[in-house]
């Protein structure tokens, strides 16, 4: 017999998007949140630079908006971006009202940093670690309330469908034994899936599990071959990758090339703060033509001024024996953000009936093709408060509480093995889908990926039993899959999706989603 508990409503995911999903719901019913790891482990608590809102005398919603759409290249939902940047500065507000301390420049107004692509400062920041700050607000404010319930090491393994209606999740629990969760209202707040890649930023709970869930149940996904690969990540040979922010270059950092000459501008006439797939891809060329690596430097800013700014930053370098304020940095490029997700409308609603997503889990549009720094904790911040009011308002039938025992047996098959292993999908993604791509290499990608997708799906068709490491290789076996089939079908360059053989944006073709769906029966 499967092991049950239930709620009024049910949130996979514990980083912005689904605690303010959480502080939306509490009053209004008992909510359980499951987290897979520590509930702090998300990318939430790994954010830098800031959180973007136009709050500044020289702003506008508009102007933001503008960004945004510029940096999306072509494919942003624009009534999704109006809704962010206009209801943006009153979340960002609330968030402040509750308690957030956000930098501020000594005339007392907010200290706001400017990023690549922003046409204004713009960006609210906690020294370099603002997601940290953040985090700490949201679990204060909901932090012994008697409606909230949070289970850490709890992993969602399978959206519980009746009828096409999702009821909720089957999960590993800290023992690996399978419970089910049921709520008449279930969140996916899963975050991304930088974890596909070889290079990452990105926690080691990033494989993209809601996308895998979602998509396995049925689910609409989409825009699944644009990944942000953030230009400026610490490359030091052995030691694990860590973000170099772009607040770094918004403060006057810059990038160089082996000969110590800076080379950006001669890729985009921006220069060092162009959009993130520009200096990512100038990164890549730049390195292949010196045959050398680049660098990031902030050597002629003042060592004092960077080292109070950035001291999170300062620290990680320390650790591989750089300083931040003297050295030149080694960087290169390193999957960062999932623009693309679960399909939802503006409200958080997916295309099965009691199944919600928010956050980077999501594909509500706001980014397009390329997501404009900072927007990510903001759209968190925003849909996930939209996201738990439609959680509300969801007629679906609730779920009786006290009702009798679930009979259904937990599958006894054998384990299941996944024909891949994790490494050879981290390290083939990154040569094969990463920051260029060809034909050759995406078609050679799928056909690896499709076997092994197809001997995944029959030994679950045949009862196989999971494990956690058994569904994390599933996962990043299932959105590897779904990326290279999306990149393959895009046959044009766009936003953070280069192909190599087709170098050109073409509109008439490709102004559109590319969406994926598996028919389940
Ligand atoms: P997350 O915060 O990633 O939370 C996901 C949660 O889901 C975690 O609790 C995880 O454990 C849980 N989970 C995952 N799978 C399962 C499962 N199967 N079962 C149960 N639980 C599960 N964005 C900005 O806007 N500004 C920045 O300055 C910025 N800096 C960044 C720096 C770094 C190093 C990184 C990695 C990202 C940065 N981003 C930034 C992006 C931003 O942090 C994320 O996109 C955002 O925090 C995602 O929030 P989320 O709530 O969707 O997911
Ligand atoms: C950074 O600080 O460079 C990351 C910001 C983001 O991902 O938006």
């Amino acid at each position: 017999m499967i092991e049950r508990v239930s709620a009024d409503y049910l949130i996979i995911g514990s980083g912005i998007a689904g605690l303010r999903a959480a502080a939306e719901l509490v009053e209004h019913g008992r909510v359980l949140v499951l987290t897979k790891s520590d509930r702090g482990a998300g990318s939430t608590g790994y954010a830098q630079g800031g959180i973007a809102a136009a709050v500044g005398d020289d702003d506008s919603p508009e102007l933001h908006a503008s960004d945004t759409l510029t940096a999306g290249d072509g494919l942003c939902d624009p009534r999704a971006v109006e809704m962010l940047v206009t209801d943006g500065p009153a979340y960002v507000r609330e968030l402040i009202d509750w308690g957030a301390l956000f930098d501020k420049a000594p005339d007392g107004h907010l200290d706001l940093a400017r990023e690549g692509a922003h046409a204004v400062r713009r960006v609210l920041h906690a020294r370099d670690a603002t997601g940290r700050e953040i985090a700490r607000v949201l679990f204060a404010r909901l932090k012994g309330h008697p409606a909230i319930r949070i289970v850490d090491h709890a992993t969602a393994v399978q959206a519980i469908t009746e009828d096409g209606t999702v009821r909720g999740v089957r999960f590993l629990d800290e023992r690996g034994v399978l419970v089910e969760a049921r709520a008449q209202a279930t969140l996916l707040a899963t975050g991304g899936a930088g974890q596909v890649f070889r290079e990452t930023t990105n926690p080691a709970v990033a494989t993209g599990d809601g996308v895998a869930l979602a998509y396995l149940a049925g689910a609409r996904v989409a825009d699944l071959e644009f990944v942000q690969f953030h230009p400026t990540v610490l490359a030091v040979p052995g030691a694990p990758r860590y973000l170099l922010s772009e607040a770094l270059r918004g403060e006057g950092a810059r990038l160089l090339n082996a000969d110590g000459d800076p080379f950006v501008y001669r890729y985009d006439p921006r220069g060092d703060l162009a959009s993130r797939d520009r200096v990512s891809q100038a990164i890549v060329l730049e390195s292949a033509r010196t045959g050398g690596p680049v660098y990031l430097s902030l050597a002629h800013l003042p060592a004092d001024f960077v080292r109070d700014r950035f001291p999170a930053i300062a620290e990680a370098c320390r650790r591989v024996d750089l300083d931040i304020a003297t050295d030149r940095l080694p960087v290169g490029p390193a999957a960062h953000y999932l623009m693309g997700g679960v399909v939802t409308d503006l409200e958080g609603r997916t295309s099965l009936p009691g199944l919600f997503a928010a956050g980077e889990a999501a594909c509500t549009g706001v980014h397009g093709a390329n997501r404009l720094a900072s927007n990510s904790l903001l759209e968190g911040l925003v849909f996930g408060g939209r996201a738990g009011r439609a959680m509300r308002g969801w007629r679906g039938d609730a779920w009786p509480h006290a009702g009798t025992p679930i009979v259904e047996p937990a599958p006894e098959g054998p384990p299941l093995r996944p024909a891949l292993e994790e490494h050879a999908i981290r390290d083939m993604m990154w040569r094969q889908a990463g920051v260029y791509r060809s034909r050759e290499d995406l078609t050679a990608a799928d056909t690896v990926l499709t076997t092994a997708a197809g001997e995944v799906l029959a030994q679950r068709g045949a009862g196989a039993s999971l494990s956690t490491d058994a569904w994390r290789t599933v996962s990043l076996l299932t959105v590897a899959h779904l990326i290279v089939r999306a990149a393959r079908r895009r046959e044009e360059s766009r936003g953070a999706h280069s192909r190599t053989d087709f170098p050109n944006r073409d509109d008439d073709r490709w102004k559109r989603r590319v969406e994926d769906v598996r028919s389940v029966k």
